[in-house]
């Protein structure tokens, strides 16, 4: 469970496992900021939220572009006056060939799935020294560790990249007790997975132990957890979500 009164960001919570981590750090008590580009999205997360007694407020950011980093934790900070955690889930993953890959597709993934990361991570932790507590928690990806298999070479690359940026910062904070963490799930049952063909599909669960896609829900607590009093000690890992697809 969460202490009182944290206040997270999760972005990417309009939809999939960002809506499903919203929910799941409502439920053990904490105050949400649900940001999607479709901010319509987020909104009706948030509404199912208040509707169940918890506050949760709907941004509808782009947060691809850095500047939106700092207008996000600032819409925070005036409203809930406070930031405890953060977690950096919303990605894009278009299945694109090596031989079809153009640069601007190239930018817009390494962008939303990367830069982001950057850029939020340095303006949330910064909020958060105040209380000398925090919690930032990226989603990375099985692809991040393998390089990807069906058409999703940069997007593995740049989950890659989270994993890497989750040690540097999980230094650069520690000092401040904010503890920086990673998970990579495997296959998930998300709107993510629907780009793929159905024998695609398949192979990719023919390849997990547990022989199934993971439910949302599943990588949301241990987000939680990992967002929790109880992962004290816990900075810098990455910690993999896979139902024993990859076992390393
Ligand atoms: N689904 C899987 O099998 C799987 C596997 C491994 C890792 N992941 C990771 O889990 C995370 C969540 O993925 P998901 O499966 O829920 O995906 P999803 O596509 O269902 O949801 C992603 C959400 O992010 C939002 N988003 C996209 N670009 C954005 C932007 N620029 N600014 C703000 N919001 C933006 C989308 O609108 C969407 O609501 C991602 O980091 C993904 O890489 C997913």
């Amino acid at each position: 469970m969460l202490a009182n009164d944290r206040v997270a960001i999760i972005t990417g919570a309009g939809r999939g496992v960002g809506a499903a981590v919203g929910q799941e750090l409502s439920r053990q008590g904490a105050r949400v900021v649900l940001c999607d580009i479709e901010q319509a999205l987020a909104e009706q997360v948030a509404a199912g939220i208040r509707a169940d007694g918890g506050a949760a407020l709907a941004l509808g950011n782009d947060i691809a572009a850095p500047a939106e980093a700092d207008r996000l934790v600032r819409a925070t900070l005036e409203h809930y006056g406070r930031l405890d955690i953060l977690v950096n889930n919303a990605a894009v993953c278009p299945r694109i060939s090596i031989d079809d890959m153009t640069e601007a597709a190239y930018d817009q993934i390494m962008n939303v799935n990367l830069k982001s990361v950057f850029f939020l991570s340095r303006a949330a932790g910064n909020a958060m020294k105040a209380n000398r507590w925090g919690r930032i928690v990226n989603v990375s990806s099985i692809g991040g560790r393998t390089g990807g298999i069906f058409n999703a070479t940069v997007y593995s690359a740049s989950k890659a990249g989270v994993m890497s940026m989750t040690k540097a910062f999980a230094r650069h904070f520690a000092p401040h007790n904010i503890l920086v963490n990673c998970v990579a799930p495997g296959s998930v049952n998300t709107r993510l997975m629907e780009n793929l063909s159905e024998a695609a599909l398949q192979a990719t669960i023919d390849q997990v132990a547990l022989k199934r896609l993971a439910d949302p829900a599943e990588v949301a607590r241990v987000i939680a957890f990992l967002a929790s009093d109880e992962a004290s000690y816990v900075t810098g890992i990455t910690m993999d979500v896979n139902g024993g697809a990859l076992m390393v």
